[in-house]
């Protein structure tokens, strides 16, 4: 499916997820105040929305990145996770905040988080842009959750396409109709 020829419907506009990412900011610097935060940001697809979060942010913050394996160009999660790149930072006595795009079947967060636990951080939690709960495949419930959407694959700021359209600023749904 070519993608530039159908209606492309806006989820989440820029002016909405500027609003709740600073919403999201005040909150996160307003619990974690007298606490260590490390934010774990997992690449590619929460890179944009991790650079805005963290500058509403007003509490000192260390930064990590790491990547696993993603859907590739299918738009359904394989089950399996690997971890292409890890952190190299020490995190032992940190409270760790992992920071992705979505949350679909929660597979990878749920990985990534256990992953991270055998490193020992004081504590950890995680932030999502968006939630599609319906399509839960294990017990997970994120911690902050930017925008709670319904059972679309949806693509921009940050999440892709055959790895296009990252670059969008708003997030979308490509619908079935022509343009
Ligand atoms: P999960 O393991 O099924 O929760 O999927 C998590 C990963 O799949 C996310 O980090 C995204 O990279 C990707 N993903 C899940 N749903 C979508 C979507 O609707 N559009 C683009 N990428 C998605
Ligand atoms: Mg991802």
């Amino acid at each position: 499916m070519d993608i530039e020829t159908k209606v492309w419907e806006t989820l989440c506009s820029e002016e909405d997820i500027v609003r709740r990412t600073a919403e999201l900011g005040k909150q996160i610097s307003e619990d974690y105040k007298d606490k260590k935060l490390f934010v774990i940001s997992l690449l590619k697809g929460s890179f944009i929305f991790t650079a805005d979060l963290v500058r509403k942010i007003d509490i000192p913050v260390k930064l990590g990145f790491m990547t696993t394996s993603s859907y590739g160009h299918s738009e359904e999660s394989s089950g399996k996770i690997n971890v292409l790149a890890d952190i190299n930072d020490d995190v032992e006595g940190y409270d760790i905040l992992v920071v992705d795009d979505i949350t679909d079947s929660a597979l990878t967060m749920s990985f990534v988080m256990n992953h991270l636990k055998s490193k020992n951080p004081a504590s950890i939690k995680c932030c999502v842009l968006l939630d599609k709960p319906v399509r839960r495949k294990v017990d997970l419930v994120p911690d902050y959750v930017g925008f709670e959407i319904d059972d679309k694959f949806v693509v921009g700021y940050g999440l892709n396409y055959g790895d296009y359209y990252r670059n969008v600023p708003y997030v979308f749904n490509v619908t079935n109709q022509d343009r």
